[in-house]
């Protein structure tokens, strides 16, 4: 039997519901103006939505004009506006140093621990100069879900 016009158009959007999520890219937003050295072009999440009590990395894909030898990442994670978490990390440690002009990928891992309530949280992400000038400020939204692991045992 011959696959009809009907069933090709099923398969096909079969596939693309199956391949859209890979494709989905977050949206973000400065902190205030673009006056910023580092251009961001996107923002990946994996998984999305991040699991609690697994490793999520959080990929920012930007450009930049200028060399930048070193500095740091600060991370705010808050939740309903209220503040959850806090950390700052090295800027070579996420992506490959000294940053050459042209595009980058910095790539951000952590675990959230496995009792981080399911929901809507939102992370800001400031990234400084070594020498204390700011390169960026973006914001972003994610979902965290349950782990099964919670409800293995
Ligand atoms: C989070 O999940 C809600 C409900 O499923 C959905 O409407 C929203 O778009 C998601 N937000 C993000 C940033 O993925």
């Amino acid at each position: 039997m011959e696959i009809s016009q009907a069933q090709q158009s099923l398969l096909l959007l079969l596939l693309s519901l199956f391949f859209l999520p890979a494709l989905h890219a977050t949206s973000f937003s400065y902190c205030d103006k673009e006056l910023d050295i580092f251009k961001v072009t996107g923002v990946k999440i994996s998984p999305d939505p991040v699991v609690s009590g697994e490793a999520a990395t959080f990929k920012i894909l930007g450009s930049t004009g200028e060399d930048i030898s070193g500095g740091n990442v600060l991370i705010r994670v808050s939740y309903f506006g209220i503040p959850v978490h806090t950390e700052t990390h090295d800027l070579c440690e996420e992506t490959a140093c000294p940053i050459a002009p042209g595009s980058f990928v910095l790539s951000h891992s952590q675990t959230l621990p496995s009792i981080t309530p399911p929901g809507t949280y939102t992370l800001k992400m400031t990234i400084n100069h070594k020498n204390g000038e700011r390169l960026t400020c973006i914001s972003f939204k994610f979902n965290i879900t349950i782990g099964s692991a919670v409800f293995a045992s």
